[in-house]
Formats: structure tokens, sequence, C-alpha cells
């Protein structure tokens, strides 16, 4: 039996990659309860797993590899995703001459972050990540907010908590001026009852010349059965929308052409892939005028 096998899906384990020194200290005042359970999947390190990294955990492999079993396009799905970050927000901080960004749902940092794309387009520009998982706190800490001072915060929040965010981002960003919020791959972590107050509470928050950008899973396609695997797993539930659900996301702000597509089929560049592929991910932006 292997050692993984031994332990089992409750097991406590250490990550594979530096966040044992973090683990052993609060996370910050208001959530020193919350401790790295690493019998459950969580979204950031099952997509971690399918990225390739090192920082999950046998409960996340576990069900990421029943997932991918019967979904293989979701690995294709999180680098299509990453790779519609980059042109995104290489979008926002050219075209759209955005300077502050809120990017909620970080994920485990890796490579080409929202705050290394906008600043190799504007140096100054200022991006605040929000995650809920401590794990990727501990590398936000260390791979974000160390490494561009001053210009990059971290707040470990929920965005079902949305007023916290917003008021823990207003530190670093000026609301009064354009702001881009970055949800991409986090909505389907919201239920229904909940999405469209938060995005009411998100649109109202900002200031003419702001954007929102989404991106998020589809129910057309071969998802629906890796959707009802993930939610039998006991880790936060994921709820499919079809396209014009999650083009709706927008409604009230002016959508930027082509409008919420497949995320590949979004202003692909020379270095987009999966061009030709079926992708049951979508995603746009939009501007608030
Ligand atoms: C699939 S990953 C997406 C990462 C990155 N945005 C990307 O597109 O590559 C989703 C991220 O959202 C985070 N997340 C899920 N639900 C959340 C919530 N309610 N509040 C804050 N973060 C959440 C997860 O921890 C994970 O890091």
């Amino acid at each position: 039996m292997s050692e993984e096998a031994e332990k089992g899906p409750m097991a406590t384990e250490t990550p594979t990659d530096g966040a044992a020194e973090f683990m052993s200290r609060p996370i910050d005042p208001d959530r020193k309860s919350v401790p790295i359970d690493t019998g459950v999947p969580h979204p950031a390190r099952v997509m971690d797993f399918w990225l390739g990294g090192k920082d999950n955990f046998a409960a996340d492999r576990a069900v990421g590899e029943q997932i991918v079993g019967g979904a293989p396009i979701l690995p294709i799905v999180m680098r299509a995703e990453r790779q519609f970050l980059g042109r995104a927000v290489g979008y926002l901080a050219g075209v759209g001459e955005v300077r502050q960004f809120l990017d909620i749902g970080t994920g485990i940092p890796t490579a080409g972050n929202t705050h290394e794309v906008a600043q190799a387009i504007a140096p100054d520009a200022k991006v605040v990540y929000v995650d809920n998982d401590p794990i990727v706190l501990s590398h936000a800490r260390a791979l974000l907010v160390a490494a561009s001072p001053g210009t990059v915060d971290y707040i470990d929040a929920d965005l079902r908590n949305v007023r916290q965010v917003l008021e823990g981002a207003s530190g670093l960003l000026d609301f009064s001026r354009p702001v881009a919020v970055t949800l991409l791959g986090i909505l389907e972590f919201i239920a229904d009852d909940q999405v469209a107050e938060i995005l009411a509470v998100i649109k109202e928050a900002l200031s003419v010349g702001s954007y929102l950008a989404v991106a998020s899973s589809a129910s057309e396609g071969p998802l629906p059965a890796a959707a009802e695997l993930w939610n039998s797993s006991g880790a936060t539930p994921i709820t499919l929308r079809t396209a014009a659900q999650i083009g709706a996301f927008l409604d009230g702000l002016e959508v930027v052409s082509p409008g919420v597509v497949q995320l590949p089929q979004w202003r692909p560049d020379a270095s987009t892939e999966y061009l030709e592929l079926d992708v049951p991910q979508y995603g746009g932006l939009a501007r608030k005028t």
C-alpha cells in the first residue's frame, strides 16, 4: 500500500512545498481558528495539481484524478484560464489604462500573475489579491506581496463577505478612481442565491471607467459529471452555469468585444492555445460607464 493510501484521505499532511512554517502561526487576528484542512479538497490545490504544481494534498489529488478521468479537458480549462488572465489584464492595463486591480480568487501563484502582467505594462499598477485558502495566503505573502512592496497587497478573505473584501482592498486601492476587478474561476464556487448580490455590491462600489472581468465554468459540455463528483467530495460546491448566465454577470456594464465567449476565443494572440477546442469555460470583461 502506498504511503498516501495508508494515511487515508482525512490525514493531515505536510504540504510538498514551503508552507510548513506558515502553518504553525496564526493567519491573521480575525481568522486564528482557520486551519489548513488537508482532508477536504480545495479548488486552489486541485487546480495546482492539474497544472502540475506541488502544493496539493492526497485529498486534492484523489478527487483531481477522479474528475479528470471523467472530464480530461479540465487541465486544459485551467491553462486556458491562466492565458485568459494574461490577455485580459494586458488589455486592462494597456487599452483600458487601468492602474488598480483587485484579483479575487487568486489561486496558488504561478507564472504570469496579475501584478506581473499589469506592472510589465504599467510599473505603477497596484494589485490587491484575495483568496480564502490558507495555502494561497502563505505563497501570496512570499511570492506576490514581498516581491512588489508597496504596490501589491493580499487579503485573506471570502468573496461571500464582499463588503469586507472591498473594505480591505481600499487600504491600497482608491475606489474613487478606476479599478479592474477580476473574478476568474471563482464565481462557480458561489451559489445562485448569493452571486447576484455580490456582483451588485461590486458594481456599485466601482467608479466610472472601472472594469469587471469574469471567467466561469459552463453547464454546456462535459463538466456536469465532473461537478457532480466534486460536489460529492465535501468540498465547497460548484455551480455550473450556461454561457448566457455567465454573460449576465456583466449586466449593467458596457461589454468589451467580443463579449463573453469560450476563453481561447477572447482576443487571442500568438501564444493563445486551444483555439480549435470546445473549452467549457466562458469569460469576458466589461466597463462601467
Ligand atoms: C480555480 S482557482 C482560479 C485561480 C485564478 N483566478 C485563475 O483563474 O487562474 C479558484 C480560486 O478561488 C478561490 N476561492 C474559491 N472560493 C472562494 C471564496 N468564496 N472566497 C475567496 N476565494 C475563493 C480558491 O481558493 C482558488 O484559489
